[in-house]
């Protein structure tokens, strides 16, 4: 078995379906919880993402096509997006490179939460680029949702990846990530606003406390 991705909640490998190449990814057991409440969180879990990802390529955004679903298993069986992800290839790049693929990627994530939906997990480790698409994965955390702050909470995850993983280029990679989102969110300036609201409440709650 080849294994791409061992985490805490799942594993991710390599294997195949009807002769085509698929990743697998199985949501594995976690002794600690009762086997009832854990059986049915991992079901929950496998069906809100296959869920998301349907939504998301309904909206011409690129997700890994579902081949098959295993919920007895706790397995999505779907396409190898045999790309590059953009955790590792972004930092490869020259800054006139990162700044259009950031603009893409702004203009995605604008789609998504005009249409209501946010993704949860807006880590680079969770989009990949092949060709001239940049997938969507990992969706599992994401919800719909018409809430301002919700949306907000999204972006202020992604500009934390950006700035910790992506430190060299943040400044362009997040202008550009912005004037993407500007272009195709609906709510854009409500959901910056907001995201300002939350980046005062974060500065005010690290604050020290005089004595
Ligand atoms: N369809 C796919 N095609 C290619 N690579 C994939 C695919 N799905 C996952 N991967 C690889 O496996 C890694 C882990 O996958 P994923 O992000 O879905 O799992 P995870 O982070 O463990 O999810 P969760 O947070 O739900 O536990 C990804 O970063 C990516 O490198
Ligand atoms: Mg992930």
């Amino acid at each position: 078995m080849q294994i791409l991705y061992q985490g805490a909640e799942s594993i991710v490998y390599l294997g195949t379906f009807e002769d085509q190449e698929s990743v697998v990814k199985e949501r594995i057991k976690k002794g600690y919880r009762i086997r009832e409440l854990d059986e049915e969180l991992r079901k929950l879990r496998t069906r809100k993402e296959v869920k998301l990802l349907t939504e998301v390529r309904k909206l011409g955004i690129a997700t890994p096509r579902i081949f098959h679903v295993d919920e007895k298993e706790h397995k999505i069986i779907m396409e190898n997006v045999r790309g590059d992800r953009l955790k590792e290839y972004l930092n490869t790049l020259t800054l006139e490179k990162a700044a259009v693929i950031c603009f893409q990627l702004g203009k995605q994530i604008g789609k998504l939460h005009s249409h209501d939906i946010v993704h949860g997990d807006l880590t680079t480790s969770n989009m990949i680029l092949k060709g001239d698409n940049i997938y969507f994965i990992d969706p599992s955390l994401g919800e719909f949702t018409r809430r301002i702050e919700d949306k907000a909470v999204d972006m202020k995850l992604l500009k934390e990846a950006i700035k910790s993983t992506h430190f060299k280029i943040f400044d362009t990679a997040w202008e550009n990530i912005l004037k993407g989102y500007v272009e195709e969110c609906r709510n854009a300036a409500d959901v910056l606003k907001q995201l300002k609201e939350i980046e005062k409440r974060a500065r005010y709650a690290n604050r020290e406390v005089p004595l």
